[in-house]
């Protein structure tokens, strides 16, 4: 990268960056409670269980409350946070989400592929985590108060044990892919999830600015460093 010439372009706006690290902090606390729940639940004693249930359940709560906004931002939302800017549907972003592949399919070498905010190919995944989400929401929600031995039995319970494996494979996977991105792409992706701005070299961000069919309407702030 040409470092004079570093631009920075906002690709995250604050509502959809707060309510990212909300939902991360929400969905750490209740995998931690949840995995102490399956790996010595009937060995908790009976005072401790029942604080550990009751954190889980508010936590679940707070982590609702904060998947429902993130839901309604998709349609209500700045344009980067729409569902539109997730899913391949742009002739730009079918070329990111083919670019994607490429990359992936190199054994993460060479061309990295060019966006502003969210990866096409990585868009949907993040609509079905909403939904897997919103899943794990309803099925929890729906067993609590109910006795022990119904809720073993329910269909509830085994969709919540079901999901939570899902949501735990998206996390490492998301993990792991921000960190290859990250180091591939160098384009500070994790410091704009904090700050909301991504940093490309001036060919790149004139390439975005002809391409991207948000980027094209926006008058999207920059500044040299
Ligand atoms: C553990 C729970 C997490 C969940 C549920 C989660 C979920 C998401 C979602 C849904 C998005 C898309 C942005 C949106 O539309 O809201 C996203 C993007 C992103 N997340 Fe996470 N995230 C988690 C943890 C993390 C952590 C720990 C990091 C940092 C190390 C991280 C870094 C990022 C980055 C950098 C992006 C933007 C990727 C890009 O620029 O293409 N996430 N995440």
């Amino acid at each position: 990268m040409d470092e004079k010439t570093c631009r920075f372009l906002p690709a995250w706006d604050p509502v959809l960056r707060f309510l990212h690290w909300w939902n991360a902090a929400a969905m750490t606390a209740m995998a931690a409670t949840g995995i102490i729940f399956m790996v010595c639940g009937p060995d908790l004693p009976e005072g401790t269980e029942d604080a550990l249930v009751s954190i889980h359940a508010s936590v679940g709560f707070l982590f609702g409350a904060g998947v429902l906004a993130r839901i309604i931002w998709l349609f209500i939302g700045t344009e980067t946070a729409r569902w539109t800017d997730m899913l391949p549907i742009s002739a730009h972003h079918r070329k990111v989400f083919a670019d994607t592949v490429r990359f992936y399919l190199r054994g993460f070498r060479g061309e990295t592929p060019l966006y502003l905010a969210h990866n096409s190919f990585a868009g949907p995944v993040y609509l079905g985590f909403f939904v897997l989400a919103a899943v794990q929401v309803a099925s929890g929600s729906s067993m609590l108060g109910l006795p022990e031995e119904i809720r073993s039995k329910s269909m509830a319970q085994e969709l919540h044990a079901t999901v939570f494996l899902l949501l735990l494979l998206y996390i490492i996977a998301h993990l792991v892919a921000v960190f290859i991105h990250e180091i591939a792409e160098k384009r500070g992706i994790v410091s704009a999830m904090i700050h909301g701005k991504k940093t490309f070299t001036d060919d790149e961000r004139d390439s975005i600015l002809e391409a991207h069919p948000l980027a094209q309407k926006g008058d999207f702030d920059e500044r040299k460093d």
